[in-house]
């Protein structure tokens, strides 16, 4: 389904629900997002004509691994597809789509719905975005980087990548740590109580999860937001 304003993709495959069968699943495209969500209650900006932002409704059956690695899974698409359009894409771990200086400025995001048994997986890239029109300083967009790739190229690119991703669940994990700007950083990661743990982010396990060694503990963190605390000179 192809809309030009919408509140929010996720939203519409909600309401389309009935529509989602286990193995056909239902895609929502919008031009404008009026009421974008984003991870952790955020707002998430599509102003009209200048990013992607679609909205996959799929079942959970569709995915042969862990529900916890359906992010890392729609990211490694997302940055499988720029890739083949030249850009340097890499991935912040859980969900961030980002680009230059050692993985800091954001491209895009991935934000996925549990309801029942099916899966909304929501997928936000800036791709025309201007500097004026970016909603933070740590964003950047695919045009603003160098980039001109028309959106409906790269969202069918998007596709194509999480069928063969999804179609073959053991290429995920090596892939994702590969690109992960995350692995190798000294980090620090805000729980959603507010306590904090530093570390470095040494690799990803087999659900999805981050883990962290500092001196006292190795930690397998599922949620939380991620600051780095240097930038690696490679
Ligand atoms: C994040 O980085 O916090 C996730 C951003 C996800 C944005 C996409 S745009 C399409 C879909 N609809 C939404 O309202 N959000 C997601």
């Amino acid at each position: 389904m192809g809309f030009t304003q919408v509140t929010s993709t996720n939203d519409v495959v909600i309401e389309n629900f009935s529509k989602v069968r286990a193995g056909s699943g239902l895609l929502v495209v919008a031009d404008e997002q009026t009421l974008g969500r984003g991870r952790l209650d955020r707002r998430w900006s599509t102003p009209a004509g200048s990013g992607i932002a679609m909205s996959l409704g799929l079942s959970v059956s569709d995915f042969s691994t862990e529900i916890s690695t359906v992010p890392l899974i729609v990211g490694l698409a997302t940055r499988r597809a720029l890739i083949k359009f030249h850009v340097p894409a890499e991935l912040k771990w859980p969900n961030d789509i980002v680009i230059s200086d050692s993985g800091t400025k954001k491209l895009g995001g991935i934000l996925i719905q549990l309801v029942q048994d099916k899966l909304v997986i929501g997928i936000g890239l800036n791709v025309d975005l201007g500097i004026a029109e970016l909603p933070v300083p740590q964003a950047t967009s695919l045009l603003i980087q160098g980039f001109e790739i028309d959106r409906i190229e790269l969202i069918v690119a998007i596709l194509i990548e999480l069928k063969l991703l999804i179609e073959d669940g053991s290429k995920w994990q090596q892939e994702y740590a590969n690109a992960c700007s995350t692995i190798g950083k000294e980090i620090k990661v805000t729980n959603f109580d507010g306590s904090q743990i530093s570390g470095v982010a040494i690799g990803i396990d087999p659900t999805g999860a981050l883990e962290i060694k500092n001196l006292e503990n190795l930690y397998q963190i599922t949620v939380g937001d991620i600051e780095y605390l240097e930038v690696s000179q490679d």
